[in-house]
């Protein structure tokens, strides 16, 4: 049996009919920028990731950087986020002329570790972006909490993290929606993808929304009149229509991801294999379901032998990435990054992913692991 990383036709088959309706009601109305398809995908995603505001972007990583833009992150200014990330959160904040700072991660989730957030503030500091890293939300409170004495504003990265939730005062708050910006891409693989590029930011205010929204239109509020310096990095009609329709189903694939992600859980235990183990206030929604095996490489060339499609996130953290040497980095630096960059390991995982195939997947490694204790 083959096992695709990932399989998108299979989700793709339960939409067709509807996607294919509304981008013919796209192209029928030539409402192909702004207007009735964009409001309405914003005002939706807004109300489902518990925000105030949806601003529809080209992409995740301008999400990021205009929300750093909007939040009043400016050249110079030092911005703190992990270095176990796609490289567009970092990019996000070196473009505009800021500088990245990077904190190791937590060993158990991956994602940021707060406790250290308060010793790389400094008065340059003017942002921080936790990244939920595969679906797994980061606890922003904890975040918070470490810089409360400062003007520092938390920019969520939760391109990987639609629909991830945190439990806040006994009450289950999505990912995306604690922060002063949270930032998606709904590139196609995403939990919610579109059939192209595409992203959001959403925020609680209406000052920073309408900033994001001249951002992205070239700095115009009224046409024409360019008060602030802008570009072109608005999401199209065609896109925002599509996710409107897959939004509808996003509950229900978050779900199968989970059950999925379970079934691997209890097919892999005891193995010596790290698996994901979120913390109980924490609702992973699993857009990359990812082991730890100090014999990564062997392992997924083994898997790759036998047809099983797998992928790393990411085979090397940022800092030591040559586009950021001038950060002067080396290894060592950030430990417990460099460990899950030579550990870690993604395993099919999308809506559509049979059981048998997941069994299937699970046997294999435990083949391995006969041969390789
Ligand atoms: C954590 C993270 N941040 C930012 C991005 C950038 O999103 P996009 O590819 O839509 O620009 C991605 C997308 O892969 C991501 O996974």
């Amino acid at each position: 049996m083959k096992v695709p990383f990932v399989d998108l036709s299979r989700s793709f088959a339960q939409i067709e009919e509807r996607a294919f309706d509304a981008i013919r009601a796209v192209v029928s109305e030539s409402s192909f920028v702004g207007g009735r398809f964009l409001e309405e995908f914003e005002q939706r995603f807004a109300e489902w990731c518990g925000a105030g505001f949806a601003v529809g972007m080209s992409s995740g990583t301008s999400a990021i950087r205009l929300a750093l833009a909007s939040c009043g992150v400016k050249a110079g200014d030092e911005v703190i986020t992990v270095p176990n990330t796609f490289i567009a959160t970092v990019e996000a904040i070196s473009q505009p002329g800021a500088k990245p700072v990077f904190v190791d991660i937590e060993p158990l989730t991956g994602n940021m570790n707060a406790e250290l957030v308060g010793e790389a503030v400094t008065e340059k500091t003017s942002a921080v972006i936790p990244v939920h890293l595969y679906g797994c939300p980061c606890s922003i409170e904890k975040l918070s909490a470490a810089i409360s004495d400062r003007p520092i504003v938390v920019v969520e990265d939760a391109c990987q993290a639609h629909g991830a939730e945190s439990l806040v005062d006994g009450r289950w708050v999505r990912a995306g929606s604690q922060g002063a910006a949270g930032c998606f891409s709904f590139y196609p693989t995403k939990n919610l993808g579109a059939f192209g590029e595409a992203g959001a930011v959403v925020t609680g205010s209406e000052v920073v929304a309408e900033k994001l929204r001249m951002l992205r239109d070239h700095g115009q509020r009224d046409k024409n009149v360019h008060e602030i310096e802008g570009s072109n990095e608005r999401l199209d009609s065609i896109q925002a229509a599509v996710l409107s329709v897959k939004l509808d189903s996003l509950e229900q694939w978050n779900g199968q991801r989970r059950v999925l992600a379970r079934t691997y859980g209890e097919l892999l235990a005891g193995l010596p294999v790290k698996t994901p183990k979120p913390p109980d206030d924490a609702r992973h929604v699993y857009h990359l379901y990812v082991l730890l095996s100090e014999k990564r490489d062997a392992l997924m060339k083994f898997l790759s032998s036998r047809g099983i499609g797998t992928a790393i996130h990411y085979p090397s953290p940022i800092h030591l990435q040559p586009a950021y040497s001038q950060l002067a980095h080396k290894e060592g630096d950030f430990p417990e990054a460099e460990k899950w960059a030579r550990e870690v390991l993604s395993l099919p995982m999308f809506p559509g992913l049979r059981r048998e195939e997941v069994e299937h997947v699970a046997g294999t490694i435990r083949e391995f692991f006969q041969d390789h204790r």
